[in-house]
């Protein structure tokens, strides 16, 4: 169950240069004070609580297709080794096994990652590590892809993630991120502990380049991600944009 309504924050590190509109409310910026239900802001026990359900609740939000749009965007090969950052339940993880690469899967949540070990643990494949987006389990240059999909938006710095991302992939890898588009849905923060409000596209290349990531992109993956507020608080469809540069 949701505690009652708290006061929380959101990160002010990053400036984003304008603030989004939506419809004809008032322009907000994604580095607004947020309010969240709750003291856990971070996400960290709001993770830990849902992982259980997460893979029900991720159906609800976005289809499989996005993964296949990564995998797609990546040219994935088998025998190659991928992180999977905030990897979750292992959505991304679990194609990546499928299709013959070894993973290294980390996340915050020590419940998450147990839901995945559940599920792929049998696989000698996969390596669960428990670890912090400032400071990735992973040695430098080690990983010929790194993959994010739906973590950007949860982390208190995105630009030092990137940097992280970039610092353990190999020279000639890629990064792939899938995240939010820009919105003003105040209750997707409230609810699902989301720092961000999105992104902007613009925002994101810069972070790849500033993260010494070349040939940056930023397109549509093709599809939104709905959710409902369980409070009334209406319902959401957000632009899922699709990121990817090189080393
Ligand atoms: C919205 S879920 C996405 C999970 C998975 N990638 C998927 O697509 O189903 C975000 C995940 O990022 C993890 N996470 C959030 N902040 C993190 C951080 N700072 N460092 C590492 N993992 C983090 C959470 O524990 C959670 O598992």
């Amino acid at each position: 169950m949701m505690e009652r309504r708290t006061t929380g924050w959101a990160p002010r590190e990053e400036t984003v240069s304008h603030p989004g509109r939506c419809g004809n409310k008032k322009p907000r910026r994604s580095t607004e004070p947020c309010k969240t239900m709750g003291k856990d802001v971070n996400g960290g026990e709001y993770f830990e609580r849902v992982a259980p359900q997460w893979d029900q609740m991720r159906q609800r939000f976005f289809s499989e297709n996005v993964r296949a749009v990564v995998y797609d965007t990546a040219n994935v090969q088998p025998g190659k080794l991928a992180a999977d950052i905030g990897a979750g339940t292992g959505f991304i993880t679990e194609g990546l096994l499928r299709k013959g690469l070894r993973v290294i899967a980390v996340d915050l949540s020590e419940a998450m990652l147990e839901e995945l070990r559940k599920k792929f643990g049998d696989f000698n494949a996969v390596d669960c590590r428990a670890g912090e987006s400032a400071h990735l389990p992973i040695a430098d240059a080690a990983v010929d892809y790194v993959f994010a999909n739906m973590y950007l938006h949860h982390v208190e710095k995105p630009s030092d993630a990137l940097r992280e991302m970039a610092r353990v992939l190999r020279t000639g890898g890629k990064v792939v991120i899938t995240d939010l588009d820009e919105h003003c849905h105040e209750f997707l923060r409230a609810e699902h502990h989301d720092r961000w409000m999105g992104f902007k596209r613009e925002d994101v290349r810069l972070w790849f380049e500033k993260a010494g990531l070349r040939n940056a992109r930023v397109d549509c993956v093709g599809e939104n991600c709905c959710a409902t507020s369980g409070f009334g608080a209406g319902s959401a469809a957000v632009g899922i944009f699709i990121a990817s540069g090189e080393k």
